[in-house]
């Protein structure tokens, strides 16, 4: 199963049904979902979704935690975050049924993940390592497997692997960084063909995405070093057709591909954005990927596409009692009736756009001031490390549907929604520039056109 194989590495929020078919329809091979934390699958209702032709699994509160469908079942592996052998009997005990084999995140640098004893701080705990892994390859009856990230030490390195190899796993992914080098830094190749030769088990390399274009590169690469498979993560997410014998398609063919994939399995506005702003080359024609960013139905995105009819059609052809309403992906209860939710995506993308400009939030305030509103309150709520922003004004509370990771996304998020929801003119400004004021149809704007602080508008 994990020999000769070109695979689609996990990637949260990215790595969900839709672009894991889109994957595997360009020619992957297997697809390693998002890592879920396996307490949550154990917490999680398994509901077998008649509407949508998919397995679900939803958190208590009704957020989907994690969905497959038949046509996967063969080629997708189940990649859990855990920091003890009961719990990962559990979940995979829990998720055998569904999938075509279960992997175990021993890489993930993020702090959650440290925090809660996962990832990559396994990876100088062996004994805890030795018991996760037995335990799960003797309950198993689908392979196992492990991926990791290298140690500052090649000796620690290679003991890790061998011990990791004696658990009985089916295959060992190795990203070729350690824990504290970054994405852009060199992968090292040459201690993954170590251990490729050390151990008899499958070693799958990952960590190539900078040097991968096409999969004559990834071929090259498992005949240099000797490795059983290679498992790419942002290159896929650039063009998920990277895996093609003949060659990556041109993205708007992609693209269309992915997005009715995602009509099909309902994904929500936040992780269909956030997925296609990366798809390399896919708004060359429009500028940048703000026409998209200011969409705040999936409706619209539909329509970008030219996809409008797939969805009526489709949505025409489901049965009328289909159970398809339930993806939230709220993390936060909104329980309030009087809130009104801003669903308007917020990415790392979006606020690096205001990198050296105005941000969202100074800006609205400003648009406040302009408009003599003085009663706004803006807050940010924490549930599980994760935060939540609200606007208070004028008796309404307005709230994001984040949530986000840290109190500063999440304040620049409601702000930015707010703006967008009122039609409020979002342009972007030098920081320090003082000639902002409202026009005659109450928007803010800058009195010198020819102002030198101006960044664009
Ligand atoms: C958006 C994103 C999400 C990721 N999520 C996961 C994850 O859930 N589990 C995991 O083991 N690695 C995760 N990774 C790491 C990748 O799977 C991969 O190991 C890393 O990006 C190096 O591979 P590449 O050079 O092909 O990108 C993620 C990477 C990205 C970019």
């Amino acid at each position: 199963m994990f020999t000769n194989k070109l695979i689609l590495s996990p990637m949260v929020r990215v790595g969900c049904l839709p672009f894991r078919l889109v994957c595997l329809k360009y020619g992957a091979d297997l697809a390693y979902a998002e890592e879920v934390i396996g307490q949550r699958l154990c917490e999680a209702i398994p509901v077998k979704n008649d509407g949508l032709g998919t397995m679900d699994f939803l958190d208590p509160d009704g957020c989907l935690c994690f969905r497959t469908c038949d046509e996967e079942k063969d080629k997708v592996v189940f990649q859990m975050g855990v920091s003890d052998a009961e719990t990962a009997v559990k979940t995979a005990q829990i998720i055998q049924p569904y999938v075509a084999a279960i992997d175990v995140n021993m890489g993930c640098p993020k702090s959650y993940s440290i925090k809660g004893n996962m990832g990559a701080a396994l990876l100088t705990q062996p004994e805890l390592v030795k018991d996760i892994l037995t335990s799960l390859v003797n309950v198993c009856t689908i392979p196992v497997t492990c991926k990791i990230r290298i140690l500052q030490d090649e000796a620690d390195t290679l003991a890790l692997c061998q011990l990791i190899e004696s658990t009985g796993v089916s295959a060992l992914t190795v990203h070729g960084r350690t824990r504290y080098t970054t994405s852009r830094q060199p992968c090292d190749y040459e201690i993954i063909s170590k251990i490729k030769k050390l151990l008899k088990i499958p070693v799958i390399l990952n960590g190539a995405s900078l040097d991968v274009k096409n999969e004559v590169d990834m071929r090259r690469m498992m005949s240099e070093t000797g490795v059983d498979g290679v498992m790419l993560a942002r290159a896929a997410w650039s063009n998920p057709s990277v895996f093609r014998k003949e060659g990556p398609l041109p993205i708007k063919e992609v693209v269309t591909q992915y997005m009715k994939y995602c009509i099909t399995y309902e994904v929500p506005l936040h992780i269909l954005k956030y997925t296609i702003v990366k798809f390399k080359g896919i708004f060359k024609d429009d500028d940048n990927h703000f026409p998209i960013s200011r969409y705040i139905t999936c409706n619209e995105v539909y329509k970008f596409f030219g996809l409008e009819e797939f969805y009526e059609n489709l949505k025409g052809s489901r049965p009328e009692n289909a159970q398809t309403t339930y993806q939230k992906n709220k993390r936060v209860k909104l329980s309030d009736p009087t809130h009104v939710v801003l669903t308007c995506e917020w990415t790392p993308e979006i606020l690096q756009s205001f990198r050296q400009a105005v941000a969202p939030l100074q800006m609205l305030n400003q648009w406040f001031d302009v408009n003599g509103v003085c009663t706004q309150k803006f807050s940010v709520s924490e549930h599980n490390r994760t935060f939540t922003g609200f606007l208070k004004i004028d008796g309404e509370t307005f709230v994001t549907d984040g949530p986000f990771k840290n109190k500063k996304m999440a304040r620049q998020a409601v702000a930015y929604a707010y703006m967008i929801k009122h039609n409020i003119e979002i342009r972007y400004y030098k920081r320090s520039c003082n000639s902002l004021v409202k026009d005659a149809n109450q928007k803010i704007k800058c009195t010198d056109e020819n102002c030198p602080k101006r960044v664009k508008s």
